[in-house]
């Protein structure tokens, strides 16, 4: 008899995507040498590394917006929404008018009933007639994230959602973030921070130099790195594991 655990882990959910032997260069440099790891039904995944890790580049390839040179991205639940660091909204136009755009140009079924949904999903139903260059950069990131959202897909991908964002805005990102996820939307989400990578993500995935180094808790990631004790400075806990492992 399972003597454990009232919550259900999110281990034994069904994997969503699964990518394996990733690699991509650009010219003669290598922005991915051989990514590995797998997400599973709602699960927060946070991929963290330092600048110029290959994080965009990994991100915009389960995306699909860009072919890798060798490996697979399965994704046996279908779609995959993408949500880019830098938003590309009309600012002259209306919270509802870009969404509806949007909906549009991916051909999105139903696209008003979608933009409803939206609407609603991001709190900003008050907002609709409202033109985007007038919200907060909070707001502009959520109708970036509805965006992603439109065509209602298994994996949400996010790049560096919280760049940009005041602590209040940040907080308020993250509980709409931790609810998607609590819905069932697998969220893969790219950071540099590693504290925020440890409040707001199920799992670690650390990346550096194009290379998956480590997959797992924040706490497994420091006993890697040889820490032990309270946690006082993760960023540095986070350091030590780099260069422990050679970076
Ligand atoms: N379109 C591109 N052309 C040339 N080099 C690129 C391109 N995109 C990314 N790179 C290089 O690939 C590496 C990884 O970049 P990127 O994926 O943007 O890292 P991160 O998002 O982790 O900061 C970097 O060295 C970057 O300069
Ligand atoms: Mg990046």
């Amino acid at each position: 008899m399972p003597s454990q655990a009232s919550t259900p882990r999110k281990e034994a959910a069904p994997v969503v995507l699964k990518v394996s032997g990733l690699r991509k260069s650009f010219g003669e440099r290598e922005a991915l040498r051989g990514v590995e790891f797998e997400v599973h039904r709602g699960e927060l995944l946070a991929v963290v590394g330092p600048n110029g890790a290959g994080k965009t580049t990994m991100l915009g390839i389960l995306a699909g917006i860009r072919p890798p040179d060798a490996g697979r991205v399965e994704t046996p639940s279908g779609e995959v929404g993408w949500v880019p660091q830098q938003a590309a909204l009309y600012r002259r136009l209306t919270v509802g008018e870009n969404l509806r755009l949007f909906a549009r140009l991916e051909k999105v079924e139903a696209p008003d009933a979608a933009v409803e949904r939206m609407l609603e999903q991001t709190g900003l139903a008050e907002r609709r007639d409202d033109q985007v260059a007038e919200l907060s950069g909070g707001n502009q990131q959520r109708i970036n994230i509805a965006i992603g959202l439109l065509a209602d897909p298994a994996v949400l991908l996010l790049d560096e959602p919280s760049a940009g964002l005041d602590p209040g805005q940040r907080i308020r990102l993250w509980e709409f973030v931790a609810g998607l996820a609590k819905r069932g939307t697998t969220v893969i989400y790219s950071t540099h921070q590693i504290e925020e990578a440890t409040h707001y993500g199920d799992r670690l995935l650390v990346l550096a130099d194009g290379e998956s180094l480590f997959d797992g808790s924040f706490e497994a990631m420091r006993q890697a790195a040889g820490a032990s004790g309270e946690v006082t400075d993760p960023e540095a806990d986070f350091v030590r594991f780099l260069e422990k492992q050679g970076h």
